[in-house]
Parts: C-alpha cells; structure tokens; sequence
C-alpha cells in the first residue's frame, strides 16, 4: 500500500546535533524527574504506543510481546506505553487485548519483565482501544452482487421503475465508472471504492447509537484489568481514526448530545475518563492521547484541541499526550481485497511524517500546536503535564522542546525502534553510539501489512548468532542487537 507524501519532495536528514556528556545529561531538562499523577518518573522521556504486530489472533501476550517490550526496557526511557489494546471480548486478528480477565495473567508477566529488565526504573503504562468495524475494499462483482441494499432510488436513478432486484443489480454492475456518483449514495460509493466503514454518526445503527451507554463501562472494565496486572497506569487512546477521536472530531454531527458542539463532542470522552477514574481511584494514574490537530478538511484544529486539553485537565487527567492527524477521512485507496488504513493520506503524514517532505519537514510538526495547547492549559491554572514529540531524535531537540516550554515531557517513537538503547546511551555520555532513525518508514509499512514490525537499521544484523528469533518470514531478528555501555 502506498503513503501520501508531500508534492515539495524535499529531502530531509536526521542529524546528531551535539550530544551531552554525562554531566551535562545528569544536569539536563530531559534527564530531570517529574511527576505523573502518581508516578514519579526519573526523565522527561517517553515511548508512545507502537503496535508491533506480536500478539496471537486471540490476542495473548506471546513470548515475542515480552522481548519487543525487554528490549525496549533495557534502555531505560522513563516510561513506556504498551501498543494500543482492544478492550472488547471480540475477534479482533493479532492486536493486543484486555476485554477479559482471562488475559491477566499474560499482561502482569508482560509488567514483571519490564520491571526486571529496567531495574523498577520504567513506569509501564497501557494504550486502551475501541474501533469501529471497516470492511475490505470489495470486488464491484461481488459488491453489485451481495453487499449493496437495492432501492427504488436506484430504480428512478437508472430509469427501471418497478424492475426486479436481480435486473436493478445487473444494470448497477454495468454502469460505467463515470456515472456510479449519480447513481449511487455517497456511502455506498464509498463502501465500494473504499469498503465499507462504521462512523460515529451512524445513529441508525443500534450498536453505533449505543455508544454511549457501552464505552464507559468497557473502559473502566479494561482499566481496573491493567491495574490488576500491575501496569502503572493507563493511557485512553482518544487520537488517531479510532472511535473516540471520532467523537472529538469536528466531522461529529451526532445530535444525541454526544456531538454537533464542543460540548457534546467532549461528553463521550468525559464520561469514559470519570468512568474509568471511579473505577480506579483518584491514585492511578490516568492520561489520554489526543490530536493536536486532525490535519482534514473541515477537521479539528488546535483550538478545538486547546479547549478538550482544558476540560480534559479540570476533570482530573492525569497526562496529555499529544499526536497529529492520522484518519481515515483521507486514507488512499486501498487495493480490493485490502482494507483502509489511516496513516495513508495527508493526515497520515502529519501522524507519522518521512524523510521526504515539504520545507517544514519531518521534525517536530506537532511541536507549534502543542506550544498553543499548552499554554491554555496552564492559563486556565492547571499543571497537568503534556506529552509531545514527533521526529524528534537527538538531545538537542528535546531539550529545546522543554525549555521552550513546548511540552512537559518528550516522546520518541521511531526513534526508540530504531535505537532502544538512545536513552541509555545519551544519558551516560555515549550520545555518538546512537543509531538515528532514517524516517524511511519501513517500519510502518511492515505495520500496514500486519507484519511484524522491526527496523531496517538492525533487522539483518548478526542473524546467524545463536538464540535469535526471526520473523515469520525467517528473514529479520525480532529486537535491536544488544548494547554494552563501553
Ligand atoms: C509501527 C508504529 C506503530 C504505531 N502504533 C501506534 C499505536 O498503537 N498508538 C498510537 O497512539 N500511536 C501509534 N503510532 C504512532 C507513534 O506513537 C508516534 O505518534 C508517531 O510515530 C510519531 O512519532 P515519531 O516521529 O517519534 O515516530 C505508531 C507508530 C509506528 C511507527
Ligand atoms: S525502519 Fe527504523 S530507521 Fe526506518 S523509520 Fe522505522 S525506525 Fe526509523
């Protein structure tokens, strides 16, 4: 499947910048400790959720969940958040889930090797999901056929008042391209250039309208399970195409009072979070990751997201974390057979953003919006910390992210894939051993793919050594080489 990137093609390097000595890390913004909710954390560092593609189809911890997150652990960022987990007791293929108790036990051995690993100093916290439900691109034969609903508006449409649906069928299977957009609804036309997809505005649709009275509970189920399990507390994934960051979105019309304005876009989340708090208690640390800006047309942009940051902070978050677009709204086509995937258009770059890009570049586009969002927060007389990355990869930028007062804390996602050890290393005073990331985005095309996500910067390294687990397809190591401190 192809990314969107933008037309400017200009091509952007991650550069070293000048790395601290011990001393100078020791005496940094980055390396001091700070408070989250309870958690005391020894940095300013932060790995956000990246799904790794390890789990079973039933959604189990495996043994290769718990290298993925040891290796992550021994480099010691000061907290990690386990990929975004399914919190519904449904088929959900190889994604991480926490719908039953049936998967403690899996999830506290997943936070007992985090602990062992990081010597107790990473705090371990979990990205809870939901997700509507989208469809493959479909075969037009097999959509004309079976998927779409016949009506008599088709019938007028196509001038075939009263003919059968076998006939109304063949006639649509036949129209040419050019004419499917006066003959079929928007939705159907998208159900088959696109597949079909689930929006939160489908109010028709008894499990979309129910909403609202199912989420709360599930997650605060799904919370108290990740308190069991010992994490240290619980990221609610409210960011990104996902079935809260729908209700945010600009582009919710609901009229039910859980949309239409900012208020009701808010409530959903709102009432998910006191859900979860009650659940819980006011000593369990408990954040969201929300967009900055949604980066669509007609989207959410960063006053919509100043105002949710400043409710968000009044009703007793814990963390803001922050990210950037990344819909469906503007998702390419994907090929028949596959299904859409968000981190394919636009505002799939602005999420995720690659070496080719515009004269902004890949490093730090969300950095301005967080800045903004902020300092709202703090105006309104709340200290709640913020999260905020994006390409960032060296010391340099990250303590300038923090001195500029641009976010509380910073995440490095790529970054942390491409060199686990980054923390480590630029904390002792071996900045110059790191590996940058080449924001080529292999590692997030193997994740369209549902393939085991590795990087291309260590995958091939030492493949033959003894005790190496390999891809499905034998041809990557699982985890970065090991690092020791010279
Ligand atoms: C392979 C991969 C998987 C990701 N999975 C998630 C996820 O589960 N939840 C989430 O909020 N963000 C996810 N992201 C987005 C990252 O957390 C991060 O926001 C993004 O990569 C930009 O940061 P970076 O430039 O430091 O990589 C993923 C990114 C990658 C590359
Ligand atoms: S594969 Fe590695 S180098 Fe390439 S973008 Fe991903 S983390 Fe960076």
């Amino acid at each position: 499947m192809a990314m969107w990137r933008p037309p400017e093609r200009i091509r952007h390097a991650a550069s070293a910048g000048s790395w601290p000595t011990a001393g100078q890390a020791e005496a940094s913004l980055l390396f001091s400790g700070i408070k989250v909710g309870s958690l005391s954390l020894a940095s300013r560092t932060w790995v956000p959720a990246m799904v790794p593609w390890r789990a079973t189809d039933e959604g189990e911890v495996t043994p290769a969940v718990l290298d993925w997150y040891r290796r992550f652990a021994e480099g010691r960022p000061a907290a990690i958040v386990v990929e975004a987990t399914g919190i519904r007791d449904i088929p959900s293929g190889p994604l991480l889930r926490i719908g039953h108790d049936r998967y403690l036990p899996g999830l506290r051995e997943l936070v007992r090797v985090v602990r062992e690993a990081s010597d107790g100093e990473t705090r371990l916290l979990i990205q809870l999901i939901d997700f509507l439900a989208i469809r493959r691109r479909p075969d037009p034969a097999t959509y004309f056929a079976r998927y779409l609903i016949p009506t008599d508006a088709h019938r007028v449409r196509l001038g075939l008042e009263g003919a059968d649906e076998a006939t109304l069928r063949a006639a649509l299977a036949r129209l040419p391209e050019a004419r499917l957009a006066e003959v079929l609804e928007a939705r159907e036309l998208e159900a088959l250039r696109m597949g079909y997809r689930e929006r939160v505005t489908d109010l028709h649709l008894p499990q979309v309208r129910e909403l609202p009275q199912v989420l709360p509970g599930l997650f605060a189920a799904a919370t108290t399970r990740a308190r069991e399990a010992g994490f240290d507390g619980v990221e609610l994934h409210y960011a990104h195409a996902y079935t809260m960051a729908s209700f945010l979105s600009a582009t919710n019309h609901r009229e039910d009072g859980y949309g239409a304005t900012l208020e009701g876009r808010a409530r959903l989340p709102s009432e998910v979070f006191r859900a979860a708090r009650q659940a819980v208690g006011e000593d369990y640390t408990l954040g969201c990751r929300f967009l900055a800006e949604e980066c669509i047309p007609g989207g959410s942009g960063v006053d919509d997201a100043c105002y949710f940051a400043v409710a968000f902070a009044r009703l007793g978050f814990d963390f803001l974390s922050l990210s950037r677009g990344g819909k469906f709204d503007d998702a390419l086509q994907p090929k028949v057979g596959e299904a859409a995937y968000p981190y394919t258009g636009p505002s799939g770059y602005e999420c995720m953003p690659s070496y080719y890009s515009d004269a902004v570049g890949p490093f730090g586009r969300n950095l301005a919006a967080a800045a903004t969002i902020r300092r709202a927060v703090r105006e309104a007389g709340f200290t709640t910390p913020l999260i905020a990355g994006g390409g960032i990869h060296n010391f340099e930028q990250a303590e300038a992210v923090l001195a500029s007062a641009q976010a509380d804390l910073v995440a490095l996602a790529r970054q942390a894939l491409a060199d686990p050890d980054w923390f480590r290393k630029v904390r002792s005073g071996h900045g110059d051993a790191v590996r940058l990331c080449l924001y080529t985005n292999y590692c997030e095309a193997l994740d369209q793919r549902h393939r085991e996500v590795t990087c291309e910067l260590w995958d091939r390294e030492g493949l033959d050594q003894p005790g190496i687990t390999r891809s499905a397809d034998g041809k990557r190591r699982l985890v970065a080489p090991p690092w020791r401190e010279p």
